[in-house]
């Protein structure tokens, strides 16, 4: 049964919340400003060294897929390591945090960009695409939104919203290649969660959302990203037919990300069927938060298991053309969000202590495997 894993993901977050390359491939889009960032896989150094030829983004380049990882800002601001390897094995970047709401507006009209700024830096300088993580959650929002949401009218509440929305991405445009404008608006029985968002407005915060993000960077590709989207059932299916109605409608959406935090425990998904069915719609997908967490310690028998899962995403987005990006959450345990969020798991990483795990190895096999057939056409 995999289902529970997934509402402990929306608990314990919330809990917590309480709290480039590509020598000949171009990567189209090719009326976005970001697509100026595509280089030669071995043309952009990092600390004085070139990215390697067998590294992850440039063994994507050769299959015209991007390889992207969340990155932790403070790690970025102290560690020349990470530095390194962020750089090194990456050709597209999320915020983990500091693009959330909570560090973008602490203060009500007080704005703190500088984070994201120099993440956004790190990755013009190493020719990286953004993805912008997230505009609309029910998680780390703003301590003054949420004392005071509440007892707000919908006016309000729909005023904080549209002025939220429009800022961020403003002060981003022309510099995010893909948004996930709301995050997570699903339950596992298909229905809309009961955030602050949905009780004040309904679903048409969704519309409302994806309407304002593209007025104000028209550029950027839209997203809506949400977990277990992997698995063909009813959250999935609720998904799918929503997203069909919003464009149905002419609502600016481009594309559905999918998390893709798997877990040994609850088996594997049918990523495939899925991506499929959402590109066939008439959608981008990614796979835009891919960790695969496992009890601890790690047995031989789950390490297997975990090389099976990150083998089974990643060859999964390979064979679907629409399937625009392969994010990892992070790429080293060290800084993992796993284990504070799973009690008595871990390891979800491809890397430890700086170090490429089986795992890593797996994605590289799998994309040197990828580039002995036919390139891929993609966007
Ligand atoms: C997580 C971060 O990794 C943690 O550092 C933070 O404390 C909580 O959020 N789904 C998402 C991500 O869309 O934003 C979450 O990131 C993980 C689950």
């Amino acid at each position: 049964m995999r289902i529970p894993r997934a509402r402990m993901v929306a608990s314990t977050v919330a809990a917590t919340a309480a709290l480039a390359m590509i020598p000949a491939i171009a990567f189209a889009q090719p009326s976005h400003p970001l697509t100026a960032a595509t280089s030669s896989a071995t043309s952009h150094t990092t600390s004085g060294s070139a990215v390697p030829a067998d590294s992850l983004r440039a063994l994507g380049a050769k299959v015209g897929l991007r390889i992207g990882t969340a990155v932790n800002a403070d790690e970025l601001a102290s560690s020349s390591t990470y530095d390194s390897i962020t750089a090194q094995q990456f050709s597209t970047v999320t915020a983990e945090n500091v693009m959330k709401w909570d560090t973008i507006e602490p203060e009500q009209g007080q704005y703190n960009y500088a984070p994201a700024d120099k993440l956004i830096a790190f990755a013009e300088a190493h020719g990286q695409l953004v993805r912008g993580h997230n505009l609309v959650w029910e998680n780390q929002q703003p301590a003054w939104f949420t004392a005071e949401s509440a007892s707000l009218s919908a006016d309000q509440v729909k005023a904080i919203l549209k002025q939220h929305v429009i800022s961020e991405v403003s002060h981003f445009k022309g510099k995010i290649w893909q948004w996930d404008v709301v995050n997570e608006p699903f339950n596992e029985d298909g229905s809309f969660v009961n955030n602050i968002w949905y009780q004040k407005l309904g679903a048409a915060y969704i519309t409302d959302a994806f309407i304002w993000a593209h007025q104000a960077d028209p550029k950027a590709k839209l997203f809506l990203n949400d977990y277990n989207l992997e698995y063909t059932g009813t959250k999935s299916n609720a998904a799918l037919s929503f997203v069909q109605q919003l464009k149905a409608k002419h609502v600016p959406i481009n594309g559905v990300g999918f998390e893709t935090h798997l877990d040994t425990q609850y088996g594997q998904p049918d990523l495939l069927n899925n991506l499929q069915r959402f590109a066939a719609a008439g959608f981008d997908v990614a796979i835009t938060e891919a960790d695969v967490r496992t009890t601890l310690p790690v047995t031989a028998v789950e390490q297997t298991a975990q090389n099976a899962d990150y083998s089974l995403s990643l060859q999964a987005c390979l064979q679907v053309s629409r399937c625009i990006s392969y994010t990892v959450w992070g790429f080293d345990d060290q800084f993992s969000w796993v284990p504070s969020t799973f009690a008595g798991e871990g390891a979800a990483d491809i890397y430890n202590d700086f170090q490429p795990k089986p795992q890593y190895t797996t994605l590289q096999q799998d994309l040197e495997l990828a580039t002995g057939s036919a390139a891929r056409s993609r966007y």
